[in-house]
Parts: C-alpha cells; sequence; structure tokens
C-alpha cells in the first residue's frame, strides 16, 4: 500500500484550496481547456493512476467479503443468502443492475439500502442502530461501507445495466429526475446546477454532467471509493448526502427514498458503461 502517495496527495489536496465556491465555466476551445488543467490537476491525475494500481478500496472490498461470510448478529447468520435482485446468494453482477424492484419489499432499493435491509432481516441487526453513525470517521468504516465494495468489486468489468422494467423502477427514475432539477435552498441550487452541463468545475474539480448519457458513468465511477481528501472510504449514499450539503438542502435520511430515486436517475443515465469497481476519489 503506498501509503506515502495516500498521504502526499491528501496534503497536496488540501493546500491552495480557496475556502469560498468559484464555480467556472472552463474554456469553450480545446486550447483554453488545456490551459484551464492545472498543474495541480496533472499531479493528481499522475498519483491517482499510480494509486489505482494498488488501490486502497482493495482493503475494504476484503473485509466486507469477510462480513458478507461471517456468521453475525443476534440471528448468528451470514448474508450469504441475501438477494440483491439476482436470486438468494448471488453477488456477482448484482450492484450494477441496481437499483431496482424487489417484490418481497413492494419497492425499489439501491445496493446499500438492499445489504442494510439483508442484515436487519438474515442476521437481526437494528436499522436504527446502523444509522446512528452510518458514515466513514478517521476511527470508524461502518460494516455497511465495506460490504458495499465487496458487493461493487463482484461488478468491476461488467456493464451497467440498471432495468426499468416495471412502473416502480419507471417511477424511482422520473422522481430521481425531478430531485435532480429541483432548484431550492438559499442559493437556488439543483443538482443540475453544478451536474448539469459539461465542462463545469468547482475549484479545480472537475464537475460531470451526470444528466447526460456520456458523463453519467462519472458519478458511478469509482464509488465506493477511497477518498484522498481525509483518507475515508465512502459509498454514493455519503456521496449524495455530501452534495446535499452543498446544495445548502437538509441531510437526507440515511437510506431515505430519496436517495434511492436519484441513484435511480445517475444509474439508468450511465447504462451501457462498464463498470470499472470501486476506486480513488479525492
Ligand atoms: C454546489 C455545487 C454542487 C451541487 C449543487 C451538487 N453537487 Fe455533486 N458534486 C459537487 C462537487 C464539488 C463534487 C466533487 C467533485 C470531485 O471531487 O471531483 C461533486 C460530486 C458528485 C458526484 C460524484 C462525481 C464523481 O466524479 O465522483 C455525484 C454522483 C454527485 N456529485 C451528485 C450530485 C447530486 C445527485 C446532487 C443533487 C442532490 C449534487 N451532486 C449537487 C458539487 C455539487
Amino acid at each position: 500500500m503506498k501509503r506515502a502517495f495516500i498521504l502526499g496527495a491528501a496534503a497536496l489536496l488540501a493546500a491552495g484550496m480557496p475556502l469560498q465556491y468559484v464555480l467556472a465555466q472552463s474554456g469553450k476551445s480545446a486550447e483554453n481547456a488545456a490551459a484551464a488543467k492545472s498543474k495541480q490537476a496533472a499531479e493528481f491525475a499522475q498519483f491517482h493512476d499510480e494509486l489505482e494500481q494498488d488501490n486502497p478500496a482493495e482493503l475494504f472490498e476484503m473485509k466486507g467479503k469477510e462480513l458478507w461470510q461471517a456468521k453475525r448478529g443476534p440471528k448468528h447468520a451470514s448474508l450469504e443468502r441475501c438477494d440483491l435482485g439476482l436470486g438468494p446468494g448471488v453477488v456477482k453482477g448484482a450492484y450494477v443492475q441496481l437499483p431496482r424492484y424487489f417484490a418481497d419489499v413492494g419497492r425499489v432499493m439501491d445496493a446499500e439500502r438492499r445489504i442494510v435491509y439483508c442484515m436487519v432481516t438474515l442476521q437481526g441487526f437494528k436499522k436504527a442502530d446502523l444509522a446512528k453513525q452510518p458514515f466513514s470517521t478517521p476511527d470508524r468504516t461502518p460494516d455497511p461501507v465495506s460490504l458495499v465494495a465487496y458487493v461493487a468489486a463482484k461488478s468491476r468489468s461488467v456493464k451497467s445495466a440498471t432495468p426499468q422494467n416495471n412502473a416502480q423502477e419507471r417511477e424511482a427514475y422520473a422522481v430521481g429526475r425531478e430531485i435532480f432539477n429541483y432548484r431550492a435552498g438559499p442559493y437556488d441550487f439543483s443538482c443540475a446546477t453544478c451536474h448539469g452541463q459539461m465542462g463545469k468545475r468547482i475549484r479545480r474539480q472537475d464537475l460531470p454532467d451526470l444528466a447526460s448519457k456520456q458523463q453519467a458513468i462519472n458519478g458511478y465511477q469509482g464509488w465506493p471509493g477511497y477518498r484522498l481528501t481525509g483518507g475515508l472510504m465512502h459509498t454514493l449514499q455519503w456521496r449524495m448526502n455530501d452534495c446535499f450539503r452543498q446544495q445548502r438542502f437538509p441531510e437526507p435520511g440515511y437510506l431515505s427514498e430519496t436517495i434511492t430515486d436519484l441513484l435511480t436517475y445517475l444509474a439508468v443515465n450511465a447504462n451501457g458503461h462498464v463498470y470499472t469497481g470501486p476506486g480513488i476519489k479525492r
């Protein structure tokens, strides 16, 4: 594990970041775009490539695998009978077909929501306990985070194919699209304000156009991901939560319907792209 690289990159990224948001349209011509690519971005790209070859996310995949197979919880059961949509116990390829409709609960669920559902029903954990501190901190990586990493890794190199086969799945997509475009809050921001056009940047970070077929995959690629900022493993539940915060919206509840709908919107937009597995994020 290239710890020195991780620390170096984190320090690099922490340096020189202005506090205020600088919402910038990057240049229109290729020339301008190239000029806008800062030295820092190039250095980050290099760190990123080196790290991906020796990916810290793999530690969490391994931990997740152990958690998946171990008999745990009040019911002393493993998650090996958990149905992620392809039948009980089938993990390979399941992540890139989520969120999807589950007849046993009569609703659409994303990966983390379904995994927590299995922890509750099969192992007897309490959802309220799992929701208390759902995001990684320097002291603790919650079990669902490692489990999502394991499940996601089993879809590495598989094409995204989130289904739109029934009314519930289509509704989740439609509601997700509404939320994505809904402007409110003190700055009148929507997700689309930051993620609805090509070539937008905040500070030095490129913001993908998540409404486009071409770039929507960026919303999924590398998630769950090991974030150099802070050195923590995070899932898309965290990413959504943090973007609600950036949008100055009230934070949604952990595993809420709103997040599932948004993730359905993002996942379906990203269909057809090959998912490369848990990765590295800044
Ligand atoms: C104020 C601007 C802003 C708003 C509004 C915003 N985001 Fe973000 N979003 C960001 C920034 C900044 C990042 C981090 C980019 C990076 O680290 O490279 C990000 C990252 C993401 C990513 C991960 C992209 C990647 O390349 O890994 C997703 C997915 C995402 N946002 C979705 C959303 C959704 C859904 C909403 C609406 C609920 C939203 N964002 C609202 C600024 C915003």
